[in-house]
């Protein structure tokens, strides 16, 4: 039973989550990264950012060497952009087949998550959805707590979506 940690970060937050959660449940890891890198500062960076994440854009992505179909279960993470998932991941959902996975949900914010996770479970409606959980901005505000709830919630979400495979091997 393979496990891969798919993430985008604009910032890092997403990313040191994703990274912690890999170590611990022994996780391969796939960061989705921009074909071309943008770089807006201060105020522009809400501007650009939001206008992408509202208009639903599909950023092209660089290669990557995992092949999704691989893993049976798959932790997935974003920032909120304009209370809903970044646009990298309209460009993976549109790109790459994801059904029957077993998936869990992960995103980082600054308190308002809108509708981040209800939008996600409908771009991935043909998966079961193991649970969500989301951060306040981890890299400025209790860290090691936040890296330690991440894990926790991490290996929590293992074991369920370790118990529902095997079930469903006894029944084949
Ligand atoms: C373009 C843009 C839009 C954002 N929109 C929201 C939002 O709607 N709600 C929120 O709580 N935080 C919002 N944020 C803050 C980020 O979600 C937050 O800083 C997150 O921790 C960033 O994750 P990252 O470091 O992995 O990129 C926004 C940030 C950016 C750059």
């Amino acid at each position: 039973m393979k496990i891969l940690i798919i993430f985008y970060s604009f910032e890092g937050n997403t990313k040191l989550i994703a990274e912690n959660i890999a170590k611990t449940i022994n996780a391969d890891i796939l960061e989705l990264k921009l074909k071309k890198e943008t770089t807006p500062k201060g105020f522009m960076k809400y501007f650009w950012g939001g206008k992408e994440a509202i208009m639903k854009t599909k950023p092209e992505l660089l290669p990557f060497d995992k092949n999704i179909q691989d893993y049976d279960i798959l932790f997935i993470g974003t920032p909120v952009w304009a209370w809903t998932y970044a646009p990298p991941l309209n460009t993976l959902f549109s790109t790459c087949q994801i059904v029957n996975k077993k998936i869990a949900l992960f995103c980082c914010c600054d308190g308002q998550k809108g509708k981040t996770f209800d939008q996600m479970k409908k771009a991935l409606e043909n998966n079961q959805i193991l649970g969500e959980i989301d951060f306040q901005e981890p890299l400025k505000n209790n860290t090691d707590a936040n890296i330690q709830r991440a894990n926790k919630w991490a290996e929590d979400k293992k074991a369920v979506a370790y118990e529902i495979l095997q079930v469903m091997a006894k029944e084949l």
